[in-house]
């Protein structure tokens, strides 16, 4: 870390957590060795390996867990081909999948608040947010998929069978798992992505190896404790901690993984797919977005402010469909710069666990270094801040909430994903213009719509390239609903029924019943 910036204001006093009141069962926690779960036990990566965790409230080092690399990623991948074909999990009845589903979840229930507070030390996030946004939907999306067993039907298919005359069919589609489960996710919801992969898989009755974010390790190992207390069979479900290059790619290049599901960036979204073509993998990739925030000129203010405030600064701006593009009618244009700029300046910037804090660090001083970056390249272009600009110096990964004006289309802050606090407002003259302006990306993830006319929602919504269009709302998740992207923001979905099936092969059964 650089000691002088000038772009680094000194440390306000306080921004660092204060690890000594955590939860005991948290304290307990950190202070275990952190092994890999291979074949329901833990167990140490075969090189010994282990690797430092941080908080990047206080950039202290929390504890350390183990490094996995490629023949700990062998030795896990065959424990979920052994389980996958076990009786024990092949032949378990849909309605015993989601009984222990329903048992997992109860167990994430009774320690939702434990979990939202490792989740804020590992990740930075306020534990209120933990509790109340990761926690709680991870709960709803394992509580959704834990219903999914039983419903997993096939179809009579009325077949005409003219090939070979005199013949009669009958014909049946059936629904069967994937087969063994890669997933591999990113650090900015670790329990949420864990969970976003891990329910749906098991519900379909897959088995899986998770390799969580190397910035964020902790929740996904304690979920691992869970599920072997909810009675998981040995090997349904492997954690492989490790870095990406060397634990990951060995996830996603190997031969005996029938499908690798992934959430992170574009560019190491590009090497999975290479990958997963040695073998033909069936492929997930949400990948990263630049989603617009359109406010048209009839829009209440007074809730497209503080909604499109949330957009981006939920998360430290941390999140792959973040409102990161603001494009405002030119009459509100000015209002519209001057409220969120009041916003951003008094969001209250503080340490994970203080619950009064509203934004937190970033996850990691590389990210926040990321981030400063893109800060400098807009200022440099021209770009005025209207609010905030500069880091809060370590300990602590803080940047503040940032408003950037006086944008022009070209300027790297507007076309790349920035992946923190950091907005880019422009004004528009007409629909047709806001709707090319807000396409004009690599990026198709998600896009919101602030109106009080339904008949525009209806006009611009179906030209809008994007998986979720919000309409006077935004970061708005649910179980149920289909969340993925267009364009290079992704292949497939997550959540609802259309995650259930991408871990599913399709079953055609023909019976010649005249032979
Ligand atoms: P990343 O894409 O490198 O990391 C995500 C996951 O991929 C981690 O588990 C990592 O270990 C793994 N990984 C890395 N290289 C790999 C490889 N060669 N083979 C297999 N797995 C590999 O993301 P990173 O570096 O943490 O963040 C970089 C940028 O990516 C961010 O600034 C942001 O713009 C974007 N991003 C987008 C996310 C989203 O939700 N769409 C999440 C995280 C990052
Ligand atoms: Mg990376």
């Amino acid at each position: 870390m650089q000691a002088v910036r000038s772009d680094v204001i000194s440390t306000p006093p306080g921004l660092g957590n204060d690890l000594g009141g955590i939860r005991p069962a948290n304290a307990a926690f950190l202070a275990r060795p952190h092994r890999l779960l291979i074949d329901g036990a833990w167990v140490d990566a075969a090189g010994g390996q282990t690797f430092e965790v941080r908080d990047p409230s206080s950039d202290q080092v929390i504890t350390r867990v183990a490094q996995g690399e490629q023949a700990d990623i062998d030795r896990a991948v065959a424990a979920a081909r052994r389980a996958f074909e076990a009786p024990a999990w092949s032949r378990m009845k849909p309605v015993e999948r989601e009984r222990l589903l329903h048992k997992l979840a109860d167990l994430i229930e009774a320690h939702a608040d434990e979990l939202a507070e490792l989740e804020a030390i590992d990740n930075g996030k306020s534990v209120v947010m933990a509790r109340h946004v990761d926690i709680k939907h991870a709960l709803e999306v394992w509580r959704y998929m834990a219903g999914w067993p039983t419903k997993l039907e096939g179809q009579t298919l009325p077949i005409s069978g003219t090939l070979v005359p005199g013949h009669e069919y009958a014909a049946f589609s059936q629904r069967e798992a994937v087969g063994v489960v890669g997933a591999i996710i990113a650090w900015n919801f670790p329990f949420l992505l864990a969970t976003w992969k891990l329910a749906p898989a098991l519900a379909a009755g897959c088995t899986v190896v998770l390799k969580p974010a190397e910035e964020t390790p902790l929740s996904a190992l304690r979920l691992g404790e869970l599920a072997l207390e909810a009675g998981f069979p040995p090997g349904v479900i492997n954690i492989v901690t490790g870095m990406g290059p060397t634990a990951g790619a060995a996830l996603a290049e190997h031969p005996d993984v029938d499908k690798i599901t992934f959430t992170g960036s574009t560019e190491v979204g590009r090497l999975i797919v290479r990958a997963a073509a040695g073998n033909m993998k069936k492929v997930t990739v949400e990948l990263g977005g630049k989603s617009p925030v359109i406010v048209l000129d009839d829009a209440d203010l007074s809730a497209a402010i503080p909604g499109a405030a949330s957009a981006i600064f939920f998360n430290q701006g941390q999140t792959c469909c973040a409102g990161s593009r603001l494009y405002v009618a030119e009459r509100h244009y000015e209002d519209m710069v001057a409220g969120l700029s009041e916003q951003a300046k008094a969001l209250k910037v503080g340490p994970s666990l203080d619950p009064t804090a509203q934004l937190g660090p970033l996850v990691s001083a590389i990210q926040r270094d990321r981030v400063m970056r893109y800060i400098g390249e807009g200022l440099t272009a021209g770009a005025r801040a209207a609010a905030g600009g500069k880091a809060l110096g370590s300990p602590g990964y803080y940047v503040e909430p940032t408003v950037f004006a006086g944008v022009t289309p070209d300027m790297s802050i507007v076309r790349e994903e920035i992946f923190g606090p950091v907005l880019v407002v422009e004004p528009f003259a007409d629909l047709s213009q806001v709707v090319r302006t807000a396409n004009d990306s690599i990026y198709g993830l998600g896009a919101s719509i602030w109106t009080r006319d339904v008949s525009k929602v209806f006009r611009i919504a179906p030209k809008l390239r994007a998986g979720t269009v919000w309409v006077n709302c935004h970061n708005i998740l649910d179980a149920t609903m289909p969340f993925g992207g267009y364009k290079q923001s992704g292949w497939g979905r997550e959540l609802g029924r259309e995650a259930v099936y991408s871990y599913l092969e399709s079953k055609s059964l023909c019976i010649n019943y005249a032979a």
